[in-house]
């Protein structure tokens, strides 16, 4: 199938497989916050507003300053980009040429921006009979790499590796000067904290990436950030375009990098919603897969065409196809709106005849 490579923008969906798109659609293919951005957002609009006018500071230096007080990390080891995926692409300038060990199934833009850079990708596909945990084969898979791409939590399966075996990943790998680039976009969904930014002034060769976009519904205004030892900042620095992150990101992200209230609140409602909806499921006879975070697996095999089924029914959700391991066998679906869950629940009923 001749499908987007993302989630999100709905239209493209149904324009490569020549569907009329009905006239109501639910996406469940984007993985954002289903409760929307946070009230301070929409009352400091305007104020927001008045910096457009000039260049944003090329620094970022406010951002950069109330990032470095969320973090508690020094401002030289934080990056600010135009979202995660600029940062990815900036990353991978790092990698020019170089052996890349990718843990699979991952989001597709570690590759592209990779094969851009003439890197030699090889891949840890993880096993769906081991629900998609890291396991053992990747101290061997990175023997000889320049770097390892770990999502964590994953996306897409929603996984949450052990933290010992990602610390003995990024020990055994500073040995050999390998980067761990862990990318950590939906840290902030998991009811309990799995990020290693803690572990970073410990290790010289850890990179976290951490998103803006997703927590606080924010894609379209583009904002993320990197985390890494001061050296390997000034490097990426060097290859970033000035004026990188506009002026409405930076001033939505300092007051995003002040916020506890909406990330706490949207946890513990994720995680409530999605156990209810994954309880209806399995009700019903839906192989539904664990998830520590805002989306979660279904298998969904292909000849069953469930994908296009739910798509004629307005419900959009992410296939596969392009997840290595999965391979369009599994649907990647967001934790929504409950009224929005529901009608996918309702679709689901009807395809099983329920
Ligand atoms: C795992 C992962 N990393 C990074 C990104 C990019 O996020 P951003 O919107 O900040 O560019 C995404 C977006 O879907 C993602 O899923």
């Amino acid at each position: 199938m001749n499908l987007p490579h993302h989630g999100s923008n709905p239209q493209h969906v149904y324009h490569r497989l020549h569907m009329i798109p009905p006239d109501k659609i639910i996406d469940f293919s984007v993985n954002t916050n289903p409760l929307g951005p946070p009230p301070f957002i929409k009352e400091n609009w305007l104020d927001y507003l008045q910096d457009i006018y000039d260049y944003p500071d090329p620094e970022a230096a406010a951002l950069v300053q109330a990032l470095s007080e969320k973090e508690q990390l020094p401002a030289e080891c934080i990056l600010p980009g135009n979202g995660a995926a600029e940062l990815i692409f900036i990353l991978a300038q790092l990698l020019k040429d170089e052996q890349v060990l990718i843990t699979e199934p991952a989001f597709s833009e570690y590759r592209q921006a990779l094969e851009v850079q003439g890197a030699v990708i090889d891949s840890l596909v993880l096993r769906e009979e081991n629900g998609w945990d890291l396991d053992e084969r990747i101290f061997k898979k990175m023997q000889g790499k320049k770097a390892v791409f770990i999502c964590n939590p994953s996306n897409p399966t929603g996984r949450v590796y052990s933290r010992a075996l990602l610390l003995e990943v990024i020990k055994q790998a500073e040995k050999t000067e390998t980067l761990i680039i862990c990318d950590e976009a939906f840290y902030d969904f998991t009811a309990e904290s799995h990020s290693l930014a803690g572990d970073l002034c410990r290790f010289s060769n850890l990179i976290i990436l951490r998103s803006v976009t997703k927590m606080y519904a924010l894609a379209g205004i583009r904002l993320g950030y990197v985390m890494a030892s001061a050296p390997i900042i000034k490097k990426l620095k060097k290859r970033q375009p000035h004026w990188s992150v506009n002026a409405l990101a930076q001033r939505m992200g300092i007051s995003c990098a002040k916020d506890t209230d909406h990330a706490e609140k949207t946890r513990g409602w994720i995680a409530s919603e999605r156990e209810k909806v994954k309880y209806e499921l399995l009700s019903i006879g839906m192989t539904v897969y664990p998830s520590s975070t805002n989306y979660y697996l279904i298998a969904a095999p292909k000849e069953k065409e469930l994908y296009p089924y739910l798509l004629k029914k307005g419900i959009v959700t992410r296939h596969t196809e392009n997840f290595a391991g999965l391979d369009g066998n599994y649907l990647r679906i967001a934790v929504k709106l409950p009224n929005e869950n529901q009608a996918l629940i309702a679709a689901l009923k009807e395809w099983k005849g329920c």
